[in-house]
């Protein structure tokens, strides 16, 4: 059954929301087959898929393609689509207008917007006009030129900041929360105070879900990894292993045999 935003709401408490990033339709099918609820087309697609140095230069218009085709390769999942770097900053109106764009264009269910309490009117006026978001607080990559990759809310104050920007993000009618990159004794003290789900990624156990990204979880790529990644596999290599495999046959002649051939 299609799961709704109203529905991932109603999970806080009752058990554990699992969410993954994917950025086509492969990718989306896998995620939806092993029965993820949530499918983030994040703007991690810059890093992990496009090439970019990270997420600054994702624009709407690759947002939209990526979305799109996850949203033909899923059936259940939740799709959410984050919105990019430049697409919401500039005012209130250009971010109802390109979130609007997700939903009619792309087949997103929801929007994921970073800030906190600096994004309550946006949030506000996107969920008073039937576009449910997905807050995102702590570490956020698209001020990274501002705050770097740091773990945040270290200091006393800058704990009670985030706690101030989960409360704001929650009564400006998000349906939930990521929170990136926090103490994992400030992620279960956000979760307790909040009545919307949290969803962390290096947030600790004490979150109402997490999220990890496709690449990382699956190992498919070479890089290192962030300290809150844990590899559920490990593909790299194993992909490397068939290409070799298959280019030495080609080599050889022996691919293709008489098994693959009309
Ligand atoms: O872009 C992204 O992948 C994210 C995460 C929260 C994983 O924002």
């Amino acid at each position: 059954m299609k799961w709704t935003a109203a529905k991932l709401r109603s999970q806080k408490g009752t058990r554990k929301i699992s969410m993954v990033t994917a950025y086509d339709a492969l990718s989306a099918s896998l995620v939806d087959q092993a029965g993820i609820p949530v499918v983030l087309v994040g703007d991690s697609l810059g890093n992990t898929v496009l090439g970019y140095g990270n997420t600054l230069p994702v624009t709407m218009e690759e947002m939209l393609h990526h979305t799109a085709a996850v949203a033909r390769g899923t059936t259940d999942a939740l799709i959410i689509a984050d919105m990019p770097f430049m697409s919401y900053q500039a005012s209130v109106e250009s971010g109802v207008i390109n979130a609007g764009r997700f939903l009619k264009e792309s087949g997103a269910d929801a929007v994921k917007i970073e800030g906190g309490m600096m994004r309550a009117g946006l949030i506000e006026t996107l969920t008073q006009n039937g576009i449910p978001v997905l807050g995102h607080i702590g570490l956020t990559p698209q001020s990274v030129k501002e705050m770097g990759y740091r773990v945040q809310g270290k200091t006393s104050e800058q704990a009670r900041q985030l706690m101030d920007d989960a409360m704001a993000v929650e009564q400006a009618g998000a349906f939930a929360v990521v929170l990136e990159c926090v103490p994992p004794e400030l992620g279960e003290a956000i979760s307790r105070s909040l009545s919307i789900p949290t969803i962390g990624i290096g947030a600790g156990a004490g979150c109402d879900g997490q999220v990890l990204v496709f690449t990382d979880l699956l190992g498919l790529s070479d890089r290192p990894v962030a300290k809150f990644v844990k590899k559920f596999a490990n593909l790299h290599p194993l992909m490397i292993e068939a290409l070799t495999a298959y280019k030495t046959e080609v080599e050889a002649g022996s691919y293709p045999s008489e098994e693959h051939q009309y």
